[in-house]
């Protein structure tokens, strides 16, 4: 062990998630850096999903002797190292240009797994051939849902299935597409705008640039077929306005129990915020249920989603698994969405800066900052086991320590 060690530059790398935040704002344009960590309208829903955790504080419990180790779980019949997934975030290769592919890479090399969105920058077959792990995949249903025929949807989800995917997350809270005017104000408008001053923003950052056009990973592989070249920005804008025209506020239930028929495997839905709705899927037969208001990005003023989980956790019960996601930037976030009875938790941002500033490796590390913090800071309550996570460690902010004798 050296005495001390020397370096150049009295910044150490990256120790928590905020500081690959730092790290990806300054990798990747300023249109790009809009659409990754903005939110709708006032992005009240946005901040609201960050400040709901500050409302708890976690009790601890001294001289237990105990440790915590271990934090393997499974999630929709698949193990993983702690209970973490990546959440689906569309055209990930703006992030990086190894996009979905190298955030699901990430995801393996931390032990766990990635949810690949529809509107993803790499197909489903490129991404389950550079992984070895079947991973999870995440549907918009189609306009076509609604006409009483289901072909668009029906050969997405055998794409899916036949490229090996393991379980289908229906994303539910997108019937339109949320307002985030401050991507607009950006040029991240449908078609992107560019301006002389964004042109050169973007040429500030030559290593992600120089990538962006090398690799070409603008448009959304998932919405042309196979077999169809998928390439230029003329492309990108053709399958995005396709994806444009294939939302539609009149899907229902009706839409979600014919998805149930069809599809095989575990189905979750995605973007759940009232229990009534939770149990109404979970009679439809979900496997599960991931509460989220899509990180702030579709309704704002929806409350956040650690907000919205104890009801849902409540009315579930053990009939399905339920997961959140929104605000997660540290292990003890996930520690309190655990108390509040979720039974794992999605991170989308959170990857999508490590991939920003160090490609699939940073998004791993981002996985393994949040196990180890995880870790920690269970150690320090005097709690061991995930099981043992319950209501009881969590005290409200301000509050004085309730006496509950253990
Ligand atoms: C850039 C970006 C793109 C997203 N694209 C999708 C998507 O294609 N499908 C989906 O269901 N959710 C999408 N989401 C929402 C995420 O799955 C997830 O609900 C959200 O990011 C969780 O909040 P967090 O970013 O604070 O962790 C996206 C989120 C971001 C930030």
């Amino acid at each position: 062990m050296p005495v001390f060690r020397y370096r150049w530059s009295s910044r150490p790398g990256p120790l928590t998630v905020e500081d690959y935040r730092e790290r990806a704002r300054r990798a990747v344009p300023d249109m790009v850096w809009a659409y990754v960590d903005y939110g709708a309208e006032s992005m009240t829903t946005l901040n609201a999903n960050r400040a709901a955790f500050d409302r708890y504080m976690l009790k601890s419990k001294v001289l237990t002797g105990r440790e915590a180790k271990d934090l393997g779980t499974t999630i929709a019949g698949q193990d993983i190292s702690a209970p973490i997934l990546l959440a689906p975030t569309g055209a990930a290769g703006l992030s990086h240009w190894t996009g979905e592919l190298g955030a699901a890479q990430g995801a393996e090399a931390a032990g766990t797994l990635s949810i690949v969105s529809t509107a993803a920058s790499y197909s489903f077959e490129e991404i389950a051939a550079g992984t070895r792990r079947g991973h999870f995949f995440q549907l918009y249903p189609w306009a076509d849902t609604t006409t009483g025929r289901h072909d668009l949807t029906h050969a997405m989800m055998k794409r899916a299935a036949n490229a090996g995917y393991t379980g289908m997350f229906v994303t539910v809270d997108v019937p339109t597409h949320g307002n985030r005017e401050s991507e607009q104000k950006r040029g991240m408008g449908n078609p992107p705008v560019l301006t002389p001053a964004r042109v050169l923003n973007a040429g500030l950052r030559p290593k992600w640039w120089a990538a962006f056009l090398r690799h070409e990973r603008m448009s959304l592989r998932n919405l042309v077929d196979p077999g169809e070249k998928a390439g230029g920005a003329k492309t990108a804008m053709k399958t995005l306005n396709r994806q444009f025209r294939m939302m539609r506020p009149e899907l229902n239930w009706d839409d979600f129990a014919w998805m149930r028929e069809n599809w095989h495997g575990p189905l979750y839905i995605k973007g759940v915020l009232d229990a009534a709705d939770a149990v109404r899927a979970v009679e439809l037969g979900a496997d599960g249920i991931v509460v989220s208001n899509h990180g702030g990005r579709q309704l704002d003023c929806a409350p956040a989603a650690i907000d919205a989980l104890p009801a849902i956790a409540a009315g579930v019960g053990d009939r399905a698994e339920v997961l959140v996601d929104g605000g997660i930037r540290r292990g003890t976030d996930i520690i309190k969405a655990l108390c509040l009875g979720a039974d794992g938790v999605c991170i989308g941002r959170p990857y999508l800066y490590g991939l920003a500033a160090g490609g699939p490796d940073g998004a791993r590390h981002v996985v393994e900052i949040l196990k180890t913090e995880m870790r920690r800071a269970m150690t320090l309550m005097g709690v061991a086991e995930l099981a043992e996570l319950d209501e009881s460690w969590l005290i409200p902010a301000g509050a004085p320590v309730p006496v509950v004798d253990r």
